[in-house]
């Protein structure tokens, strides 16, 4: 496999190293830049990325160990390999204790150089493998994680866990985004055929003309251009499960071609004289409203009842609020690993802001702004300011939609579940509170504890529990008093809620 060229950084106060060793590299083909000074070497890697960088260790101003931590701090995936004199051999391992990747000795000729370079070079590749390997199997897992608190999106997974044992159909309807897809996919795992095929079609974005090839497969020669063999996704979802994706797109005449096929549990091959048995378990998602679509003759009637065996509703996000802070830490975690970008976190405010939008895109949509804002934002923490400014908050205008004289509208039980709403906003709440009150302590929990009104203990466990090391870490415990051994805590209960 052809790779790219290496790109080298030579760090050396002498200028006849610089050039000896450039010019050595640079006709074998590795790109090269040269810095003379431990200063300037840094500012080029804050603009250009390096494989390696060769440092030498004895520079007036930053030395070689200087710039080695530096490096190791700013650019933790470029590998340093030490050049240095005999004289300074101690120096050079205490650097490789230090993260420089090896050394090499002055005098040093061109093939040693070559050598170590190619070997670091190598050793680069193996981590970025590593790094692309774990990020696919982790997005592989994150795929299919499903997530949610509220009473709405239990009653889901209760739905769930009753029909994936069964092959009943399962008709999942919901708006763009609320988790059509990974309900059916959630379905097909919890269940016996979990390590048969989940075949999913989006019989929307098959062409009408090759429908029925698609779902049906033919036999060699069935028709001009029917050079070889095709399946057909009826016969591969056979022993799994057929998910038919905006089901409401079917066509009229294909409908009636794939009801045959369920009812019978058998299908035929174009250019087949026998069908043959299959066994599907069949899902089916829509975001149109399908009894509607009967009802305008879009859809038949027949195919809809036996599609909708059991109807399961995903629930629009803005039916369930207190889902977003769990789910938008969980896709800004998703986005780091994903994009490779440094750990980050969400503040409680912006928390707030995602959780009183309308999200008309639902899930998909909250995801996507987490990414960007993941993207976007420099800092570690994701603040309002970095989430996307054509937000739409969502707007409760008690009169407008209704008429004085309408009848009373009942809100259905699992409509908001107060309860769990109350409990996320006091959360979000709490976490704002104790940071701010652990920054401007300087992280010293004693102190910020006293200030709140709270044991020490019970303090510890709020930041463990909302994450906020970051305000308070351990090293931070600047501690006048000595506190830390001395003092035992006044008392081991939680304390008060803010
Ligand atoms: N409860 C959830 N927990 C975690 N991730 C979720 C949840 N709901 C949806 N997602 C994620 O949001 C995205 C959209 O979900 P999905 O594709 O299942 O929606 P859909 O209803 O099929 O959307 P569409 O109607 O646009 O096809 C996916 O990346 C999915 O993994
Ligand atoms: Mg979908």
């Amino acid at each position: 496999m052809a790779t790219a060229p290496g790109r080298v950084l030579i760090v050396d106060d002498e200028e006849h190293i610089r050039k000896i060793m450039s010019i050595m590299l640079t006709k074998r083909g590795y790109h090269c830049r040269t810095a003379e000074s431990a200063k300037e070497a840094l500012r080029i890697v804050a603009k250009e990325t390096f494989d390696v960088v060769f440092s030498d260790l004895n520079m007036p101003g930053m030395d070689g160990l200087g710039l080695l931590a530096q490096l190791r701090s700013e650019v933790p995936d470029t590998l340093v390999i030490m050049v240095t004199a005999f004289a300074s051999i101690d120096t050079a391992i205490k650097a490789m204790k230090e993260g420089a990747y090896d050394y090499i000795a002055k005098p040093f000729d061109e093939e040693e150089i070559v050598l170590v370079l190619e070997k670091a070079l190598e050793r680069g590749r193996l981590l970025d493998e590593n790094k692309r390997l774990k990020r696919e199997i982790s997005e592989r897992r994150d795929a299919n994680v499903f997530l949610g608190q509220s009473a709405a999106i239990s009653k889901v997974f209760d739905i769930i866990a009753k029909v994936a044992e069964t092959k009943a159909t399962v008709l999942i309807i919901g708006e763009s985004g609320t988790g059509k897809e990974l309900a059916a996919r959630s379905i097909h795992q919890n269940g016996p055929r979990a390590d048969r095929p989940f075949v999913a079609v989006n019989c929307g974005a098959i062409p009408q003309n090759l429908m029925e090839s698609e779902f049906f497969g033919y036999v060699k020669g069935a028709f001009t251009g029917a050079e070889r063999a095709k399946t057909g996704l009826v016969a591969e979802a056979d022993g799994g499960t057929l998910f038919l994706d905006e089901v409401s797109e079917l066509p009229l005449e294909m409908q009636v071609k794939l009801l045959r096929v369920l009812q019978e549990e058998e299908v035929k091959k174009i250019g087949e004289n026998t069908p043959r048995k299959v066994d599907l378990r069949v899902l089916a998602a829509t975001n149109k409203n399908l009894k509607e679509e009967v009802a305008m003759g879009r859809f038949r009637e027949d195919l809809y009842y036996r599609l909708n065996v059991i109807s399961l509703r995903m629930p629009p996000l803005r039916e369930r609020p207190e889902d977003i802070p769990m789910l938008a830490t969980h896709f800004l975690a998703q986005a780091v690993t994903k994009n490779n970008l440094q750990p980050k976190r969400m503040a409680p405010a912006a928390l707030r802001v995602m959780a009183a939008q309308t999200w008309n895109g639902n899930v998909r949509a909250l995801k996507n702004v987490v990414e960007q804002a993941a993207i976007m934002s420099d800092g570690p923490v994701i603040g309002p300011d970095d989430l996307p400014f054509n937000l739409t908050p969502r707007t409760f205008n008690p009169g407008a939609e209704a008429p004085l004289d309408a009848p009373i509208v009942r809100i259905p039980k699992d409509w908001i579940d107060l309860k769990a709403a109350v409990k996320t906003v006091t959360e979000l709440a709490e976490t704002e509170i104790i940071g701010r009150a652990l920054s401007l302590n300087g992280g010293n929990r004693t102190r910020t504890a006293e200030a709140l009104g709270l044991s020490r203990r019970a303090l510890i466990t709020k930041i463990a529990l909302y994450d906020l090391d970051n305000y308070a870490p351990d090293n931070l415990e600047n501690n006048p008093s000595g506190e830390k051994s001395a003092q035992p805590d006044a008392d081991d209960q939680n304390g008060p809620a803010l």
